[in-house]
């Protein structure tokens, strides 16, 4: 069971790869004006299950820490920049809700969905890398 959140996060950021190249398309026909294309369609349907691997998988990781062990934090940073993270990713789904209908030109808001997003994404680089920590440490 203590597997299970592991592969789900990583599942979430291979697919995150992919709708962050999509979006950083997005960002530079919008904003740069460069000619680039954009699947709207395909980025709101991965963007959506990424975001939302990524908030359940983090409940998932809290609550096997407290039944496994009883108490929660025990990953230390990887406790606390998980803790940090479901702000950007509750800002980047309610923002991407917001957007996902072509309504004229919003770029203020697709500027803090994109930030927003972006900034989850490093934060799940640095869980994957003390992820890996933690399962060596208490898994294996
Ligand atoms: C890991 C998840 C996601 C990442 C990394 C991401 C990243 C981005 C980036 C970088 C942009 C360009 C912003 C700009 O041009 O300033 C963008 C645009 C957009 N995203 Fe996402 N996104 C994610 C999830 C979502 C979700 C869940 C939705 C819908 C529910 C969504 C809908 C949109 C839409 C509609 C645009 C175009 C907005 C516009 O140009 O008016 N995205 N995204
Ligand atoms: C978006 C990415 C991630 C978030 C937000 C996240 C968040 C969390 C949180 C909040 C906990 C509870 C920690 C505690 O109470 O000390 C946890 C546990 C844990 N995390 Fe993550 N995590 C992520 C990705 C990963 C990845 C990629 C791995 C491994 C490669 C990993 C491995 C673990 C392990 C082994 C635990 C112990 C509990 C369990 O195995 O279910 N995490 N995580």
């Amino acid at each position: 069971m203590l597997w299970i959140h592991p592969l789900l996060q990583l599942a979430a950021l291979l697919i995150a790869i992919r709708v962050l190249f999509m979006g950083i398309n997005r960002f530079r026909f919008q904003h740069l004006k460069r000619k680039c294309p954009f699947d709207w369609k395909g980025h709101v349907k991965y963007g959506k299950v990424a975001a939302w691997l990524w908030m359940a998988g983090l409940v998932l990781g809290l609550y096997m820490a407290q039944q496994s062990w009883g108490a929660l934090g025990l990953t230390g940073p990887h406790y606390d920049v998980g803790m940090l993270m479901w702000p950007f990713i509750l800002v980047g789904l309610v923002t991407g809700y917001i957007l996902q209908k072509p309504s004229g030109k919003r770029p203020g808001m697709a500027l803090v969905h994109g930030a927003s997003n972006a900034v989850a994404f490093v934060l799940a680089l640095h869980q994957t890398w003390s992820g890996v920590e933690a399962v060596r440490l208490l898994l294996l």
